[in-house]
């Protein structure tokens, strides 16, 4: 069946310092500040509006995904799925304002989704500011003990699709209606959230950057390359607030949803590098073990 999202909408976190946080994500990947609501920082790098949200907190946690149905009778549709599934269903208030109807639910492992009606696109597409300004955010990677089920779980909810795995669901990549190779993925570890991704223009793009990133003496933690699930160049570093950003171009397209689900062998460690790295150089252990806390929520048992 045709999945019941069509793509990411934002990403929301919890941080120590928001505006530290607002600011260097402007100052690098070039989202900017749109506005505000119940006291959290609202970000956008473009139309859409709100992206990136950045709530304060006592420590630096991943809150949200929120997914952008592809009608309001599919959100309707993703509630009554999830509870079928047996997963918790944390409200049917939408977060923001702007959104109609929304339904968030928590995976068996805490991942909190926010399944919703589209996000206006009311703000300007072009705007001054620093950094590289992103075309969009683009996909989330959560780490998960059991990514299997995760991924059993996403399917059941939501009727994303398995695009790619490895042999041992070390990791496993979902796409949605619009048939990006992947918008969420899950590789295997704590619960939680391994990395955050916005896509770019251009390769081009990277040269700044990696320039923006060494004017703080900040390194990137892998890349630039390109990896083999989804073909799209990556590089990564990680923002003020310790969380994994990833930064991208070019992810493959796959219109078939009756695409047979591609099954990798990701070798020790991940080293087998036609998958992780087409060019070749492997993730570093930094990577590998990378994992950002979510805030707790209540789940179903498992
Ligand atoms: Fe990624």
């Amino acid at each position: 069946m045709k999945p019941l999202v069509n793509r990411l909408s934002y990403a929301s976190v919890q941080a120590q310092d928001p505006l530290r946080l607002a600011q260097d994500t402007a100052n690098i990947v070039g989202a900017r500040v749109v506005g505000e609501e119940g006291g959290a920082i609202l970000m956008s790098s473009n139309q859409r509006h709100a992206e990136f949200i950045i709530h304060k907190g006592a420590e630096n946690l991943f809150r949200a995904c929120g997914l952008e149905a592809v009608s309001a009778g599919a959100v309707r549709e993703v509630r009554d799925r999830a509870r079928a599934a047996g997963l918790t269903v944390l409200s049917e208030t939408p977060s923001l304002a702007c959104i109609d109807h929304s339904v968030t639910f928590a995976t068996s492992e805490g991942h909190v989704i926010e399944v919703h009606t589209p996000m206006p696109q009311d703000r300007p597409v072009r705007f001054h500011g620093p950094g590289v300004h992103a075309k969009c955010l683009d996909h989330l990677n959560f780490t998960a003990r059991n990514p299997e089920l995760w991924a059993r779980e996403m399917s059941a909810a939501c009727g994303l699709l398995l695009t790619e795995r490895t042999a041992g669901y070390e990791i496993s990549w979902m796409r949605a209606a619009d048939g990006r190779h992947h918008t969420i993925a899950a590789v295997k570890g704590a619960s939680g959230v391994h990395h955050i991704s916005w896509e770019f223009n251009a390769f081009q793009d990277f040269r700044a950057l990696g320039d923006n990133l060494a004017i703080e003496d900040r390194r990137l933690v892998w890349g630039p390359g390109r990896h083999g699930a989804g073909d799209n160049l990556f590089l990564y570093y990680r923002d003020s607030a310790g969380f994994l950003i990833e930064c991208i171009a070019e992810m493959e397209v796959i219109l078939d949803d009756a695409a047979p689900t591609r099954v990798v062998e990701p070798g020790e460690n991940l080293s087998n590098w036609k998958v992780v790295n087409q060019w070749g150089h492997l993730p570093p252990l930094d990577w590998i073990q990378h994992h950002n806390r979510m805030v707790e929520v209540e789940t179903c048992p498992t």
